[in-house]
């Protein structure tokens, strides 16, 4: 039985039990049962439920919980999150570094289960109303210092690119305004793209299946940049095998295009109210309250300045009005849209090294990533 199957069996077969009960007791218990984490819906790469034995869960609060893996990698990854945000944090890196990840909420444990340990973090897709997320493995190696001769190979092997091109796909999934639907690509698309494919193979994260997503690829950009700035400036961490975890709202462009089209910018678009309930309720009134601000900006930094990288973040700069290292904003009501229509976090920890030198493989593959989605924006 699968283990989504598993947990909604081991729900109804809960309710069972309570029959003895009176029925707004018995409600009220089948309510707070229902709160049980499921497997996180918009997982696109990893270890997943159905498939492995662990995965990554949705919380009913809205947070994901993902599994220690068995040590050390679990507790590296427990520990690293632990040191990021200790509240009497004082190391000026770790404190930079926060930013860029999912923010940390602590463990957590099934109440039946209390030595299973998940890691509580923040949902990074959590706030769009169609997210379009994608997994990329970031660096010169797909392996620690520390992996056997046979975990070398067996990295190697999985994708002998990784040492020249720097970053991997691991899945993606796009929605596409016209059908409606979401577009999935699984780890196998990014083991199969070459030095001559790889530019179209990663516009495909940004096609919504009617335009290239600019705007998405600017502010991702601009994203990077800031996470390399951070990668310079330190020499205390080496990353292997983690990742960037990219989510863009393929949502609100479906206004944009769809009255781009009828020639109706400013109004109000009907097909623009979600076809189904959104992944964020509050967050797409939010979206659709400043829908014709993104008509503006997106237009202004996509068409003349879209030849070039720099006017382009140049542009998005202006419009939002935040600087190169703009603090991350907590709070999505005072964010500027264009700047909260785009996310790309640091994720996956469970190899993560102590240091005295700068990551000069994290910093290649960031460099070369950087260089692609330049060469898709340019063309
Ligand atoms: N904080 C998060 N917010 C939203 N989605 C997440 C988050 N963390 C992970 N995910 C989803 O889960 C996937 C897998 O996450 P992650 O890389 O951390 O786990 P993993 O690869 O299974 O773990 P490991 O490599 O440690 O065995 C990601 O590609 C993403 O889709
Ligand atoms: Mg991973």
């Amino acid at each position: 039985m699968a283990t989504e199957d598993k947990l909604l069996h081991s729900f109804l077969a809960a309710g069972d039990e309570a029959g003895h009960e009176n029925s707004a007791e018995r409600k009220r218990r089948t309510a707070e049962r229902a709160r049980v984490p499921v497997p996180l819906s918009h997982q696109v790469a990893g270890h997943k439920f159905g498939i492995h034995k662990v995965g990554i869960l949705q919380h009913f609060d809205g947070t994901v919980l993902k599994q220690l893996q068995p040590p050390p990698r679990g507790p590296c990854e427990m520990q690293f999150y632990t040191q990021v945000f200790a509240q009497d944090c004082t190391a000026s890196h770790l404190l930079a570094l926060q930013q860029h990840l999912p923010k940390y909420y602590g463990t957590w444990s099934p109440s039946d289960k209390p030595n299973e340990l998940y890691l509580k973090l923040e949902d990074v897709a959590g706030r769009f109303a169609r997210p379009c997320i994608m997994d990329v493995k970031i660096g010169k190696k797909s392996y620690d210092p520390f992996a056997s001769q046979e975990k070398q190979e067996e990295q190697i092997r999985k994708y002998p690119l990784m040492e020249e091109i720097g970053f991997l796909i691991l899945g993606m999934r796009v929605y596409h305004v016209a059908s409606g639907s979401y577009v999935s690509h699984d780890q196998f698309y990014g083991r199969s793209l070459t030095k001559e494919t790889l530019k179209t193979g990663l516009a495909q994260f940004f096609h919504n299946g009617e335009e290239l997503r600019k705007d998405a690829i600017s502010l991702s950009i601009h994203k990077i940049h800031n996470i390399l700035h951070w990668f310079e400036s330190q020499k205390q961490l080496h990353f292997y095998a983690s990742s960037l975890l990219f989510v863009y709202e393929g949502f609100c462009h479906i206004a944009n295009s769809k009255n781009k089209n009828k020639g109706l910018t400013g109004q109000k678009s009907k097909q623009a109210e979600p076809q189904t309930k959104g992944n964020a309720d509050l967050t797409s009134l939010k979206l659709k309250s400043h829908c014709g601000q993104v008509n503006c900006s997106s237009s202004s930094s996509s068409s003349s300045s879209s030849s070039s990288l720099f006017k382009a973040i140049h542009s998005v700069r202006r419009v939002n009005g935040f600087g190169s290292h703009c603090p991350h904003h907590q709070d999505i009501g005072n964010t500027p849209y264009m700047e909260n229509n785009v996310e790309v976090k640091m994720i996956d920890f469970a190899h993560v090294f102590p240091s005295d030198r700068s990551d000069d493989g994290y910093i290649y593959g960031l460099k070369s990533l950087l260089f692609v989605l330049e060469q898709i924006i340019q063309d």
